[in-house]
């Protein structure tokens, strides 16, 4: 950490202390509890991001809950399709309704969809009830907003354009005991035409190496099995950094760590994916054999409106060559139907990328224009042929999945098992190293622990199966 960062961490964790006492007097006053609700949309840095959040209201004193009818809630947006953030606006409305309730409740809002001007500008004119917004560049002043917050009435908006600095170390409070997300870069420099990520995450930046092992060697000493390595193109990892280091190091170094038994990372870029990467997974112990790789489109045209700087046929290249060296490995992607210009041929092309990848699973969305981004301003395609070439898409993408994950059955393999299935009493869920997910009768001091399940009965996108 650089000095600036460490004494920003200081200043915030003597807000986090301040924090503690406004907490306290005020359930003195109340005479009762204070809780507090996160609630996430978006990705797994989201997911991440939220836990830090936790880690700093429970920290406060604030007890945490799933409700939202709590005192202090805060959403944390994502703004990377609109229906995201119809969603957002949706619940908002809700939420007030419990604030009417409780004078005391506050109401936060942050993450992605917080970086939109437009945004800010209707929060301000249509959600008044709203007490702190703040942006995905100055989460770590949480603390410092918190006592803000609990100590003036008003609206407190504070939204940055950028930020140079990574501030490690405060608090988390983690979902899942056993398993955990770690950062390792933030931001994105590719600007894909569609997305609108490199503008609300701003640019490429990542964490150093020894930094990354650190939290690694603090979460295995926790109980965390598996980690899951974040950023938006993991392969471009620490081109930035003053002593350059790859991801291929990187996963080299995470897989000496003690204690962690699987390692799992996302998003690679197609375009990045280095030979080097692919030998160290070949002939790891550790990390997982399945590979998120997003294709967007198998048109070569449609790829180049997209600024994905690959063909089709590059694509299928490193696609078929992964399937060559590591036969076992699960290959999923993500695909975008209906992208400006689009035609049914070139939704054929997708088609042809899907049948000769057999992907393993992907997740398929209609394209939804962004506002500031390339792609909202090109001619777009009509609404009803988007939703007839995306059934048409989906139809190839399950017959290739049921097709992938048939092809385990049978075989015992080991599941890390991560809850109680809620919809079938005496059972258990676990993730097989492909990311196939197996239910089995089990007690719950299974969760947590990797044990082998023999794959007994292929149900299309899963197993039910039978420890042994
Ligand atoms: N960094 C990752 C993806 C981040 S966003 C990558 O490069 O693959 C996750 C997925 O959302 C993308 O892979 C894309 O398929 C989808 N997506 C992004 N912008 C979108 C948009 N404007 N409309 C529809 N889907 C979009
Ligand atoms: Fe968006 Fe492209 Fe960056 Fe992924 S690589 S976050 S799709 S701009
Ligand atoms: Fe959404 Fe932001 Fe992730 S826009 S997908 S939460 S990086």
């Amino acid at each position: 950490m650089t000095k600036q960062s460490k004494e920003e961490l200081e200043r915030q964790l003597a807000y986090l202390e301040k924090a503690k006492t406004l907490v306290a007097e005020k359930k003195e006053k109340l005479g009762r509890n204070l809780k507090a609700c996160v609630v996430t949309f978006g990705c797994q840095m989201n997911a991440k991001d939220s836990e830090k959040l936790s880690g700093i209201l429970q920290e406060a004193g604030f007890e945490l809950t799933e409700s939202e009818e709590a005192d202090f809630v805060i959403y944390n947006t994502c703004t990377v399709r609109d229906n995201a953030n119809q969603h957002v606006y949706g619940r908002l409305g809700v939420l007030n309704g419990h604030k009417k309730k409780n004078p005391e409740m506050k109401i936060a809002l942050c993450g992605c969809m917080m970086q939109e001007p437009s945004v800010i500008e209707k929060i301000k004119k249509s959600y008044r009830f709203v007490d702190l917004v703040f942006g995905t560049h100055n989460l770590y002043r949480f603390p410092e907003y918190l006592c803000q917050v609990m100590e003036a009435d008003g609206m407190i908006i504070d939204i940055w354009q950028e930020t140079d600095r990574i501030v490690e170390d405060l608090p988390a409070s983690r979902k899942y005991s056993f398993k955990s997300g770690v950062n390792i870069m933030f931001g994105c420099n590719n600007f894909c035409t569609y997305c609108i990520v490199p503008y609300v995450r701003g640019r490429e930046r990542s964490r150093e190496p020894k930094e990354i092992i650190r939290e690694m060697e603090e979460l295995a000493a926790a109980g965390v099995k598996e980690v899951m390595l974040l950023g938006q193109n993991v392969n471009s990892y620490g081109k930035n950094l003053e002593e350059p280091f790859t991801f291929a190091q990187l996963l080299q170094e995470a897989e000496k760590v003690e204690g962690i038994e699987r390692i799992r990372f996302m998003t690679p870029h197609p375009k990045d994916f280095s030979e080097d990467v692919l030998d160290v997974i070949a002939s790891s112990k550790k990390i997982c054999k399945h590979i998120h790789l997003p294709l967007q489109s198998g048109s070569t045209e449609i790829l180049k409106k997209m600024n994905r700087r690959y063909t089709k046929e590059q694509f299928l290249d490193l696609a078929l060559h992964i399937r060559e060296v590591l036969p076992d490995a699960a290959i999923t992607t993500d695909i975008i139907v209906g992208f400006p210009g689009e035609t049914d041929a070139d939704v054929d092309d997708t088609i042809d990328v899907v049948r000769k990848v057999h992907f393993d699973n992907a997740f398929t969305f209609i394209y939804s224009p962004r506002t500031g981004t390339p792609a909202a301003s090109m001619e777009q395609v009509g609404d009803e042929d988007a939703h007839r070439n995306f059934n048409r898409l989906l139809k190839a993408v399950q017959e290739e999945a049921r097709g992938r994950v048939k092809l385990v059955e049978g075989k015992i393999l080991p599941a890390l098992v991560e809850e109680v299935n809620e919809s079938q009493a005496g059972f258990v869920t676990g993730r097989l190293e492909n990311n196939t997910l197996v239910h089995f009768p089990g007690d719950p001091s299974l969760v947590g622990q990797i044990v082998n399940v023999h794959l007994t009965d292929y149900q299309g996108f899963y197993y039910i199966g039978k420890q042994v």
